[in-house]
């Protein structure tokens, strides 16, 4: 009996050995039925000499990496946004590092390759942030609960670097080098060349991401048009034509401020790489929101490899020019609430989220949708509309603010939740994860077999989830919410001020 109890042990315990080109990794189980593996490097650190470089691959462990815990956030300074201090408030100082190339996969319990097995689809989740700050590695973005509840579906998350760190712009670097995007590629790379191990198909894979993530997925597009070694594209509440493009102005400041401000570039970026990385964080803090409202320390410029000029992104958009992988876009019904300044009594000024949700997310995700249905690639929009209660954090909060759905995707609305989720709240975590398991498992058609039709711009087809917090969806004409896209309001940016 003992004998037996003891093999059983050591099965057990090596049962969650997975063998990756970053060397073999041991998972745990997160909950019955799901193995995690949490904190995979991707890439060598970028530190040293390999600050402001391209990723690099990783060198292959020689021990078994302990993937028990998320890695370290990458340097970021976080802005007090409703969603930031939502989200459980800043990043502890400790938390984060410039050594941040990592990413977590969860699976059904115990899943590896095994021969005469189809491979499982992958959704694999880029974290918003305006590309200067967030994580993979918290709690609302726990993989967990979408694979214990869909046991064909394996979900992977990443970081990236961000902020200076990631969108470095010098002359002396070449103009932008739009480093996070790079990382993020890199993480796709080492995610197609070593899923399979984990019972994943690499011709399944999904990228799906919110706000600056749903924007590098609508880049991701653009970028690898020819090998986008992905088969379906998620695009929640940020597309490509959020995009701006920065300057040098934000490298320029922060490296003055950390004293390398030498007039030769090359030796302005020589004195930079050397600076300490806290100290390098502690020149980007700034209370004050940047000009975009979005957090300061540089984001992603024009490279033309990895973002384009917008009139570049609309003659591809017209033309094709992206990879041609079926696509799930959408956007909330009033994103501009959760990210523009807020006052907590006051709230916020209505017209000018308005304008935010217009411009930057609904014309966004209709350019985004018509490019597809006009290139007969298959396409689906969406517009959420929820307000659910227990993540209903101010009175003066409309429906469907920004990042609304990405809790209930995750099912992880309890981490954030300001009293117990309900039982139509459960309802609607289940509703919104079998549809976007749904697009993961069968891209082009997934979706259309559960009843949501493709997106034809004349057409009813634009789905609104969870109208009247009811959990359904409704089909209606796109110029229901598309007029003016033509020419959308300019979005006052110099009015940002606190409010
Ligand atoms: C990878 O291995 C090479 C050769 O052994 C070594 O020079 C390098 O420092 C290693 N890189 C890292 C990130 O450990
Ligand atoms: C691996 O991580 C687990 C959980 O944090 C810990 O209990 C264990 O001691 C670690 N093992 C090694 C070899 O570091
Ligand atoms: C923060 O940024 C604003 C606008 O760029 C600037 O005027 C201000 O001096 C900065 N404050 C600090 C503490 O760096
Ligand atoms: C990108 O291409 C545009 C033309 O489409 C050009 O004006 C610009 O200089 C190019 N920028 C870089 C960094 O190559
Ligand atoms: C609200 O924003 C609009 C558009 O930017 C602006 O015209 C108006 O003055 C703002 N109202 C207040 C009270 O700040």
């Amino acid at each position: 009996m003992r004998f037996v109890i003891t093999i059983a042990f050591a099965l057990s315990a090596c049962a969650l050995d997975i063998p990756t080109s970053s060397g073999s990794v041991r998972g745990f189980t997160s909950e019955p039925g799901v193995s995690a593996y949490l904190g995979i490097p991707f890439a060598a650190p970028p530190i040293g000499e390999l600050r402001f470089q391209k990723p690099q691959k990783p060198n292959r462990s020689q021990h078994t990496i302990n993937a028990t815990k998320f890695s370290k956030a990458c340097i970021q300074f976080q802005y007090k946004t409703p969603v930031v201090v939502k989200l459980g408030g800043e990043i502890p100082e400790s938390d984060q590092s410039e050594d941040c190339l990592y990413l977590n996969i969860w699976t059904p319990a115990g899943r590896r390759r095994e021969r005469n097995r189809k491979g499982l689809a992958t959704m694999l989740w880029i974290h918003g942030g305006g590309y200067g700050e967030g994580t993979a590695g918290i709690d609302a973005f726990d993989g967990t609960h979408i694979v214990k509840n869909h046991q064909d579906v394996i979900v992977v998350s990443i970081n990236y670097r961000l902020n200076l760190f990631g969108f470095p712009v010098s002359p002396a670097l070449g103009g932008a080098l739009n480093l996070g995007l790079l990382d993020q590629r890199a993480a796709v790379e080492w995610v197609h060349s070593n899923i399979a191990n984990f019972g994943g198909d690499p011709n399944r894979i999904t990228l799906f991401g919110e706000s600056a993530g749903g924007s590098s997925v609508s880049s991701y597009a653009y970028a690898y048009p020819d090998d986008p070694k992905v088969a379906g594209l998620i695009m929640q509440s940020g597309t490509a034509e959020i995009l701006g493009d920065p300057g040098p102005e934000e490298f320029l400041r922060v490296s003055k401020a950390v004293g390398c401000d030498d007039k030769d570039d090359s030796k302005r970026v020589k004195c930079f790489k050397k600076v300490d990385a806290k100290t390098i964080q502690g020149a980007i803090s700034n209370r004050t929101l940047n000009w975009y409202a979005w957090p300061n320390g540089g984001m992603p410029g024009v490279d033309n490899k990895t973002v384009f000029t917008m009139e570049e992104f609309i003659t591809r958009g017209f033309v094709g020019r992206f990879a041609k992988v079926p696509v799930l876009v959408g956007s909330n019904n009033h994103e501009g609430d959760f990210v523009i300044p807020f006052n907590a009594e006051k709230g916020i000024n209505t017209t000018l989220s308005d304008i935010m949700t217009k411009t930057l997310f609904t014309c966004g995700s209709a350019l985004q949708a018509m490019y597809r249905a006009n290139n007969k690639v298959p396409v689906y929009r969406y517009r959420y509309m929820a307000r659910f209660p227990s993540i209903s954090w101010y009175p003066w909060m409309r429906d469907g603010t920004h990042f609304a759905e990405t809790p209930v995707l995750f099912g992880t609305m309890n981490t954030m939740a300001i009293r117990k989720v309900d039982e139509t709240e459960k309802e609607a975590i289940k509703y919104m994860q079998k549809l976007w398991v749904a697009f993961a498992n069968n891209p082009s058609d997934g979706l259309k077999n559960l009843g949501w039709p493709k997106y034809k711009t004349d057409g009813k087809t634009l789905a609104e989830i969870f109208g009247k917090n009811e959990i359904s969806m409704k089909f209606v004409k796109s110029d229901k919410y598309d007029d003016h896209c033509d020419n959308p309001p300019q979005v006052p940016f110099d009015s940002f001020t606190p409010y």
